[in-house]
Formats: C-alpha cells, sequence, structure tokens
C-alpha cells in the first residue's frame, strides 16, 4: 500500500511533484501574508472555476490574464514541487494561492493572520465521479480498475488527500470566522452572479455591472473549457494526456447516472 502514495501524518498524497520535506516546510515554516487570498478545497470540488473566478475579479473581467497565463501559475497549489517553485518565482500579479491540504496540515502562520481564504464545498458523490474520471485518465496518483474499487477507495480515504469526510469537517470548523468565507459548488452553479457578488463583497473589491457580466461570462463552462490555460497546458503528456480537460460535465448530480440504488 505505501508505495502508491507517498504518505504524510497519515494522508495520502500523489507520488508525482510531491515530497513529504515540502509538505512539512510548508505546514512549519510558510509565512502567508494578510493580502493572501487562498483557495482551499478538497479536489474535485471546484478548485479551478474558483480560481478563474478570482483571476477575472482581480482584471475586473478582461479575459487577457486568464487566456495567457496557465491557471496554476496564476493561483499557484503551495503544497506541490511546482506550485511552491511558482508561489517564490512570482514578482507581480495578485497574491492568488491554492490549496488542497487539509486543516493538520496547512501552513500554521495562517490561523494568525488576516489572508482571506474561500473554501468550496461540493456533494461528495459528484466529488466522487468527477475524481474517478480524473485519476481514471490521467497519470498523476494512482489509477482506480473501475467505479466500484474507486468508491471503496473513497470511502476509506485510499484517495490523494485522504478522507473527504475529515477534510470538510476539519475546514469547516473554520467557517464562523471573518476571513473565511464557505461557497459551495450547488450554490455557485445555482446562481454564479450572487456567488461572483459575494465573493467581492468579501475580497472587499467592486465591480461596475458590466465587469461582472464579463467575469461570469469568461469564467462560464464553455468559456474554460476553450481555454486551453485551465486545462493543464505544457503538462508532460505522460501525466495528463492530450486532449484531457478539467471541465468535463460540470453539472450537479452527474452521481444519479452512475450509482446503483
Ligand atoms: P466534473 O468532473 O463533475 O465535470 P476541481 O477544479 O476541484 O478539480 O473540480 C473539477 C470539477 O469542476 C469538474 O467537475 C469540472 O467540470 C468542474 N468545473 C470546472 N469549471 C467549471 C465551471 N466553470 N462551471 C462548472 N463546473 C466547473
Amino acid at each position: 500500500m505505501a508505495q502508491d502514495y507517498l504518505w504524510y501524518q497519515g494522508i495520502p498524497f500523489p507520488v508525482v511533484d510531491f515530497h513529504p520535506e515540502r509538505i512539512k516546510a510548508v505546514h512549519e515554516e510558510l509565512v502567508l501574508k494578510d493580502e493572501d487570498i487562498i483557495t482551499v478545497t478538497y479536489p474535485k470540488s471546484g478548485t479551478h472555476w474558483l480560481i478563474e473566478v478570482l483571476s477575472l475579479i482581480h482584471t475586473k473581467g478582461d479575459p487577457n490574464w486568464v487566456r495567457s497565463v496557465p491557471l496554476y501559475i496564476r493561483s499557484p497549489w503551495i503544497e506541490n514541487e511546482s506550485g511552491y517553485k511558482f508561489k517564490v518565482e512570482r514578482k507581480e500579479g495578485p497574491p492568488l494561492i491554492t490549496s488542497h491540504l487539509p486543516i493538520q496540515l496547512f501552513p500554521k502562520s495562517f490561523f494568525t493572520s488576516k489572508a482571506k481564504m474561500i473554501y468550496v464545498i461540493r456533494n461528495p458523490k459528484d466529488v466522487l465521479i468527477s475524481g474517478y474520471y480524473f485519476r481514471s485518465f490521467t497519470n498523476l496518483s494512482k489509477k482506480p480498475e473501475s467505479l466500484e474499487q474507486y468508491f471503496e477507495w473513497f470511502l476509506q480515504g485510499y484517495v490523494p488527500y485522504g478522507s473527504w469526510f475529515d477534510h470538510v469537517r476539519g475546514w469547516m470548523s473554520m467557517r464562523e470566522k471573518e476571513n473565511v468565507l464557505v461557497l459551495s459548488y450547488e450554490q455557485m452553479k445555482k446562481d454564479p452572479r450572487s456567488m461572483v457578488e459575494r465573493i467581492c463583497g468579501f475580497l472587499g473589491k467592486a465591480l461596475e455591472p458590466g465587469e461582472l457580466d464579463l467575469v461570469l461570462e469568461n469564467s462560464s463552462f464553455q468559456a474554460m473549457k476553450e481555454n486551453k490555460m485551465c486545462n493543464f497546458p505544457d503538462a508532460p503528456e505522460w501525466i495528463i494526456p492530450a486532449g484531457f480537460k478539467i471541465t468535463r460535465k460540470g453539472i450537479t448530480g452527474d452521481w444519479k447516472n452512475h450509482f446503483t440504488p
């Protein structure tokens, strides 16, 4: 079992691009700044969508930045090797960062900072289906042989970043904090305009009505599907096969098409 993932403090991480020393250093030493804007999710909960929205809020809806810079450079994942490097090398641009870390491994500095965090939750049944396809088609982490097998792995937390239940329980304990906003994928789907307005209110940013329209237009599922910067540009093909898109279906309730009664 141990060789399938990189294990750190009981949490399984993908083997590709992760090192225990980095995860430890990020947890214990990384200093987050008050101006940082952090996207935190359990994988497959709408991370890329939120990052696209935050990027577009920064540019007031102008799509040039999101169409020219890969999403993982605009808002690097702090816990993996490449993401950490992108964060350290960043010279300009908004201080967006991303993480899937469970609360007990998150940078300790966050808990005494004023950095703003947005946590997105999604129906775990849809997270499971989304993760099944993601892990079946990419080579970032252990591949399931069947949906039935992945279902068991998911329930046991034998998937990257461990148990959905523990992740959500941990982070939801922060929901009343002033610098934490919790959104749900389902709310975002139902009313994306209100979601952008809530994010702007939380970040203290004001958008003109036309700018808000542009944010919505350029972060729509279709726009993101067509934007190669959202879909792992430059990733080695042995990790992300050509043609793979993070924008798979983008709906709520796809689990109903897969689960047996
Ligand atoms: P599905 O696989 O169910 O389609 P993450 O970014 O956390 O990896 O989550 C990926 C999921 O978010 C995928 O779900 C993907 O389609 C969905 N997604 C990405 N962009 C979206 C958008 N603009 N609108 C709705 N869903 C989106």
